[in-house]
């Protein structure tokens, strides 16, 4: 068994981490931080795990562990790191953006490698330090990977996601207050979502010339997943795209090509990415769905540790969709 310790355990991707980390079979969680439930039981900010844990937050942290997930916002990773020591064998998992890009990579010598498993999966195995990719960004990543690596990506490509409320965090705010979100639909920062950076990072890789990524992210009616969809022109068949799709994820233990029109309930509650194709006359329309707390962050955190400690990919990760 290794150790885990979770920061920021109160929010909803450290709540996630909890619930996958309790039914884990190589992982016994050590501490899980909180800067404002210290000495409270775990169950009250996570009321669904009674029963299941007697765990406590607690304001310290345990430096001697294996692994660490810091679930904090923006700019707070770097901030807790450079006020806790962790021992030098500590692996590190951030669900952050604040070390996703290149250029923000390095702390203090520690160098941080992007945990999309299907991009990176031979560098993940070997990392000790791990920035954990954004929810819209694995969704729209995945969608467009094969099309970057084959060079059909030169022209601009339009992008549509529509997430759930929990993407935004547990703290309420204007838009995702009840009163303001149910019943309703909108769309925010057009064309210039945060995620755009890592994307084009990841797309960019193959050293293929890549059009403009036109993103538009809207906020749905709905507390979980990420519905994407992305179309740009495409001079092959259907069927051919469907090959070049099930050729690169053909080892990825966690995305799927389906022949049928996907729906977000499909992916919801799992560490799945299902993705369709469409050709209509010169496009191909893209459709990826993942949930973006587990796919789109707990659950992809977990699988990049299980590919660190050399466990099975999918351990504690054989979770059951919603559906209806
Ligand atoms: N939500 C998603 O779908 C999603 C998907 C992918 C990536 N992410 C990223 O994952 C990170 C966490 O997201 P989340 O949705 O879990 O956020 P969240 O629900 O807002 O939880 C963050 C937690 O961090 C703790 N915290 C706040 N400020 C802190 C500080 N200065 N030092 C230490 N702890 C602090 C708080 O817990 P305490 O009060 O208990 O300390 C808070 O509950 C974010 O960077 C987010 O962008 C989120």
């Amino acid at each position: 068994m290794i150790k885990a310790g979770i920061i920021g355990g109160s929010g909803y991707t450290g709540g996630e981490l909890i619930r996958i980390l309790l039914n884990h079979p190589e992982v016994e969680i050590d501490f899980v931080y909180s800067t404002t439930r210290a000495g409270k039981q775990v169950t009250t900010a996570h009321p669904d795990l009674l029963g299941l844990t007697h765990l406590e937050f607690t304001g310290k942290v345990n430096p001697n562990i294996d692994v660490v997930f810091l679930c904090l916002g923006h700019g707070n990773s770097t901030q807790f790191l450079k006020e806790h020591q962790f021992s030098k064998d500590t692996k590190i998992i951030d669900l952050s953006n604040d070390f996703r890009l290149q250029a923000d990579a390095v702390l203090d010598g520690k160098k941080f490698v992007y945990g999309l498993p299907e991009l990176k999966k031979e560098e993940i195995q070997k990392a000790k330090y791990i920035a954990n990719p954004g929810c819209f960004a694995t969704a729209i990543q995945l969608a467009l990977l094969p099309m970057a690596q084959s060079d059909f990506l030169q022209n601009d490509v339009h992008i549509n996601a529509m997430t759930g409320s929990t993407g935004a965090g547990v703290s309420p705010s204007a838009t995702s207050h009840f009163s303001w979100r149910n019943n309703n639909i909108s769309w925010y920062k057009p064309f210039t979502h945060q995620h755009l950076e890592e994307i084009n990072e990841s797309l960019n890789s193959f050293e293929n010339d890549i059009g403009e990524l036109f993103f538009l992210p809207n906020r749905g009616n709905f507390t979980r997943g990420i519905l994407a969809t992305a179309y740009s022109p495409f001079e092959g068949s259907e069927a051919e795209a469907i090959e070049l799709y099930q050729n690169f994820y053909a080892d990825a233990i966690f995305t799927h090509i389906a022949s049928d029109a996907i729906h977000l309930k499909q992916v919801v509650n799992t560490n799945q990415c299902h993705i369709h194709l469409h050709k209509y006359k010169n496009i191909l329309l893209i459709t990826s769905a993942i949930d973006n707390l587990l796919k789109g962050a707990s659950g992809q955190a977990v699988q990049n540790m299980n590919l660190m400690f050399g466990f099975q990919e999918d351990l504690g990760l054989q979770l059951k969709a919603g559906v209806f």
